[in-house]
C-alpha cells in the first residue's frame, strides 16, 4: 500500500506524522479500529495508544455512540443549514465545561479556531502583535510557526520553510515559564499586543505544564495591558477534566478542539457574548466556513460528552488508568505524565524545562519504539508527543502494556 499510496499522497500520508519519521518505518494504513485495538490492511493487530492523536476519549467504535450514529446518517448527512446539534452541544459546552464564558463558534480544526481566535483579538484590540511561547504548537498557521532567535526579543526564527519574515514580524515566541523575560517584554511592548496564546500544558512538548505563577502573571500582565489571553485546550479539553483548565485563571478565550467531537473532525472558539458578537452575522469580523458547526460531528460530539458526563468519577478512572502506567514502568523509563496523557522517554533524570530536551536520548527510544511495535504496542511515534489514555483501555490491557513495555526495556539493555 504505501508505494501505492505515496505515488498520490505526499509521502503517503495526508500527516507528517503518520510516516514515522523519526521511527523510519513505514506507514500503517489502518483497517479496523476497536476498542484499544487496531488491525491493518495486513491483518496485523496491535493496541494502540494514539486514540485518535486524543480525539477518542471513549475507545474507538463505541458501540452506544456508533449505534446511534447508524440511525442518526438514515436522517442524512449534511444540508447546508443549521441543526439542532449545534446548539445542543454549545449549550452542554458552555453550561458545564466553560460556564466562565458564554458563547462559541464551531470550526473544523484546532488550526482554524486559533487562527478565527487570534483574528478576533486582532479586531477588538486593533492591535497586531502575538505572543506565543516556545515548544508551543498551536496548528498550522504561518504567523505562529515560529521560536524564538538568540537574541532577545529579537530575530524570530520561522520553524517551516516558506513561512516569510514578513508574515511572522508581529509575532514574538518567548521561553516557557520564564517570568522575567515576559516582564521585560510587557514592560517594552504591552500595549501593543493584541494577544498572548498559550498551552496550559504543552502537548507537544513533552507535556510540560505552565507553572501556576506562570499563568497568574499571564492573566495580570494581560489584564493591565488590554491584551487578550487566549487558553489553546485543543489538545486538554475533555481530556484531563469536564470543566476546563482556565476555570481559575479565566482567559478571555479558550481554544478546543481534538476529543470535542469524539473522532470526528471539530473545534470552537468559546468566549465572552461581548467578544464573540464581534464575529459576523452580529459583527462584522469575517468567519464562515462550509463545514463549520457539521451535523454529523456536533451529533457525535454531543453523544460523546453526554455519555462521559453520565459517568461517574469518569476522569478519575482515565486518571488512575495513566497513574497505573506510571507507577508500573520500570524506572529506567522516564514518564512524563498528566490526567489522561503521558510521554515515555530515555534520559537519565526527569525532563521538566525545555532547557533540559538535549539529555533526551532518541536512538535508545527508536529501538525501544520498534521493539514494542514487534510485541504488538502502538505508541505515539515521538518521545515530545503525547500517549492518550482513553476508557478502553481497561485494566488487562494496561497489565500487558506494561508488563510488555518492561520485558522490551530488560531485552534493549543487553
Ligand atoms: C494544542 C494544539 N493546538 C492546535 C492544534 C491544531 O489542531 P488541528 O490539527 O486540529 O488543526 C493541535 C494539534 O495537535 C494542538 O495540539
Amino acid at each position: 500500500m504505501f508505494e501505492k499510496a505515496r505515488k498520490y499522497l505526499v509521502g503517503g500520508v495526508n500527516a507528517p506524522i503518520r510516516a514515522f519519521p523519526l521511527i523510519d518505518i513505514k506507514p500503517i494504513y489502518v483497517k479496523k479500529s476497536i476498542g484499544p485495538y487496531l488491525t491493518d490492511i495486513d491483518n496485523r493487530n496491535f493496541i494502540s495508544f494514539i486514540s485518535g492523536w486524543g480525539a477518542v476519549i471513549l475507545g474507538d467504535s463505541y458501540p452506544d455512540i456508533i449505534n446511534e450514529l447508524k440511525d442518526r446518517l438514515n436522517d442524512g448527512i449534511y444540508s447546508g443549514l443549521s441543526n439542532e446539534y449545534e446548539y445542543l452541544l454549545a449549550e452542554l459546552i458552555i453550561e458545564h465545561a466553560y460556564p466562565y464564558h458564554q458563547m462559541l463558534r464551531f470550526v473544523n480544526s484546532g488550526t482554524e479556531a486559533n487562527t478565527i481566535a487570534l483574528r478576533l483579538a486582532r479586531a477588538i484590540t486593533g492591535r497586531s502583535k502575538i505572543v506565543k511561547f516556545d515548544g508551543g504548537y498551536h496548528g498550522s498557521i504561518d504567523y505562529l510557526l515560529v521560536e524564538s532567535g538568540s537574541s532577545e526579543f529579537g530575530s524570530q526564527i520561522p520553524s517551516s520553510s516558506g513561512v516569510s519574515k514578513r508574515l511572522i514580524k508581529d509575532t514574538v515566541s518567548l521561553p516557557y515559564n520564564d517570568l522575567d523575560v515576559l516582564e521585560e517584554f510587557f514592560s517594552a511592548f504591552g500595549k501593543e499586543i493584541a494577544a498572548v496564546i498559550v498551552e496550559p500544558i504543552q502537548t507537544s512538548n513533552l507535556l510540560i505544564k505552565a507553572t501556576p505563577l506562570f499563568l497568574s502573571k499571564l492573566r495580570d500582565l494581560t489584564k493591565r495591558n488590554g491584551c487578550f489571553l487566549i487558553f489553546d485546550e485543543v489538545s486538554t479539553c475533555f481530556r484531563e477534566s469536564f470543566v476546563g483548565l482556565g476555570k481559575d485563571i479565566k482567559p478571555d478565550i479558550t481554544v478546543i478542539g481534538k476529543a470535542l467531537g469524539g473522532g470526528f473532525p471539530i473545534a470552537a472558539i468559546v468566549s465572552s457574548k461581548e467578544y464573540m458578537e464581534v464575529m459576523a452575522p452580529v459583527g462584522n469580523m469575517s468567519h464562515s466556513g462550509v463545514f463549520a458547526g457539521h451535523p454529523i460531528s456536533t451529533f457525535v460530539g454531543y453523544k460523546v460528552l453526554s455519555l462521559i458526563k453520565s459517568i461517574p468519577n469518569f476522569y478519575d478512572m482515565i486518571k488512575s488508568k495513566v497513574d497505573f502506567i506510571a507507577k508500573n514502568i520500570d524506572s529506567e523509563l522516564k514518564i512524563n505524565y498528566t490526567n489522561g496523557m503521558f510521554c515515555l522517554y530515555f534520559a537519565h533524570k526527569k525532563i521538566e524545562s525545555s532547557d533540559d530536551l538535549d539529555i533526551m536520548d532518541i536512538m535508545s527510544f527508536i529501538d525501544f519504539y520498534k521493539a514494542l511495535m514487534d510485541e504488538g504496542i502502538i505508541l505515539s511515534p515521538h518521545p515530545l508527543e503525547p500517549n492518550y489514555v482513553n476508557y478502553s483501555h481497561s485494566d488487562n490491557i494496561l497489565e500487558i502494556f506494561v508488563e510488555k513495555v518492561n520485558r522490551v526495556l530488560s531485552v534493549i539493555r543487553r
